[in-house]
This record gives C-alpha cells, structure tokens and sequence, in this order.
C-alpha cells in the first residue's frame, strides 16, 4: 500500500516537473511549434529535441 502511494506521488512530481524546460535562447520570428520544429529537428541546424511530438513548446520553454 505504501508502495502504491510513494509510486503515486513520484509520478505527480515528476509531471510538474516536466513543465519547466529551458527558456528559448535566441529570438523568435514566429512562436509557432512549426517554426521551432524547423530547426530543432534532427535534421535541423540547432539541437535536436527529444520530444517534437510535444504540443506548444512555449508553453514550457519560455520566450525571449
Ligand atoms: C532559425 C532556427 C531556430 C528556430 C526557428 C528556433 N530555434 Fe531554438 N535554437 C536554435 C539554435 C541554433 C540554438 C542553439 C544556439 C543558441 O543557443 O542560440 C537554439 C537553442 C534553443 C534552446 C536551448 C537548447 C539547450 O540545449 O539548452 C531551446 C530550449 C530552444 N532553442 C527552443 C526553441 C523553441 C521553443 C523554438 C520555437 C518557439 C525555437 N527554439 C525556434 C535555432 C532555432
Ligand atoms: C511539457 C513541457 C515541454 C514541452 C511542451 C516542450 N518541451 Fe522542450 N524541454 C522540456 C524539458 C523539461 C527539457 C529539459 C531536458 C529534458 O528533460 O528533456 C526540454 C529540453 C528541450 C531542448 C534541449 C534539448 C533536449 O531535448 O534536451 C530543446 C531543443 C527543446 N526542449 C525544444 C522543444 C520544442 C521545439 C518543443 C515543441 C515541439 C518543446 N521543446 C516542447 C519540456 C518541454
């Protein structure tokens, strides 16, 4: 039962957490995740994310 609950609260935090990426370095011509993706593909010129199937990334990578 412990157990359960420690693996309950580990998974909450570990949610909230994931809201806080890196903040966008660079400035923006357009804050579309379109426009972030065109770069931050593998194929792109900056470094790849590992997750360009994630919806709004300025949700979580604060804008210039
Ligand atoms: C024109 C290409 C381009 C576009 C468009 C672009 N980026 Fe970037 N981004 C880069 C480059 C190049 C770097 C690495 C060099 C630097 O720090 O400026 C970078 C760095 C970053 C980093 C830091 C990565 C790290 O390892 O710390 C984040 C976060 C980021 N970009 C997020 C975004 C988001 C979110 C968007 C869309 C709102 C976006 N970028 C759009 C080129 C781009
Ligand atoms: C739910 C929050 C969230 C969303 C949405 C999100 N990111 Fe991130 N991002 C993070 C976190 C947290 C990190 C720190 C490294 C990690 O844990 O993967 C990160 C790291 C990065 C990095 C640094 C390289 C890497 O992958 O570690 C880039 C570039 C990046 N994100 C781009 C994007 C782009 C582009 C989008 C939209 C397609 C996006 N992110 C959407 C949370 C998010």
């Amino acid at each position: 039962m412990q157990t359960l609950f420690r693996l309950g609260a580990a998974a909450a935090l570990s949610i909230l957490a994931a809201c806080q990426g890196p903040a966008v370095p660079h400035s923006l011509a357009s804050t579309s995740d379109e426009n972030c993706l065109k770069c931050h593909r593998d194929t792109g010129s900056a470094p790849a994310t590992t997750h360009p199937k994630k919806k709004g990334c300025i949700d979580c990578h604060k804008a210039p």
